[in-house]
């Protein structure tokens, strides 16, 4: 659980790479009276990324990395949330793994969006593979970041029924979704609130 200090909003970063739908969700949400957090900051490892048009939108400051040189980058990026005084950070359809030494930094306040029902399918192409497979069902997850991908302990789950015509884009736009809403219940629940 992510303590709130007293009624300040608990600055968050939120790390994208594309379309950035979640974070459009998460900067509505953080704007809304009960939430614990504000989006003070977007990060990017991709200058095309289309999600960061919702930062100059919202006037909230953006930057973008390019992760060649990883662990220096990585560096950089912890200078950054320093001088920013991010205390949390959302990771919304961010395609770069952060290192071990990054996410020690952050222990326990970095949360992931992830379109499986975690532990089933870890990685990419989750909805191809859970079709392929003849699942039933799908969904999303929320969890804590560790150094395993996609492995850290469950936050929130939510399931959709896979149809019987269904396609990968049909499945992937109905799991989006649900993940705008589960994202902002997920930080709901890590606050106790
Ligand atoms: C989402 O499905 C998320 O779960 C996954 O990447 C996608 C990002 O979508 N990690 P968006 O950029 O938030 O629209």
């Amino acid at each position: 659980m992510v303590k709130l200090i007293g009624h300040k909003k608990v600055k968050t970063a939120v790390f994208i790479s594309g379309a950035g739908s979640n974070l459009k969700s998460l900067i509505k949400f953080s704007k809304t009276k009960k939430s614990p957090i504000s989006v003070s900051l977007i990060i990017s490892n991709n200058p095309k990324a289309k999600g960061l048009k919702h930062g100059k939108r919202n006037k909230i400051k953006s930057r973008v990395f390019n992760f060649r040189k990883k662990y220096k980058i990585e560096n950089q990026i912890l200078a950054v949330l320093k001088d920013c005084d991010i205390k949390m950070i959302c990771l919304a359809g961010f395609m770069k793994i952060l290192s071990s030494n990054f996410i020690t930094k952050f222990k326990g306040r970095i949360l992931n969006i992830h379109p499986s029902l975690l532990p089933r399918y870890k990685g990419l192409n989750t909805h191809k593979r859970a079709l392929d497979n003849n699942e039933k069902y799908s969904g999303c997850t929320v969890h804590f970041v560790n150094s395993k991908l996609d492995s850290g302990k469950i936050i929130l789950q939510k399931k959709v029924k896979i149809l019987k015509n269904e396609t990968k884009n049909s499945l992937a736009k109905k799991i989006l979704a649900i993940e705008h809403e589960l994202y902002p219940k997920a930080i709901l629940k890590v606050f106790n609130l």
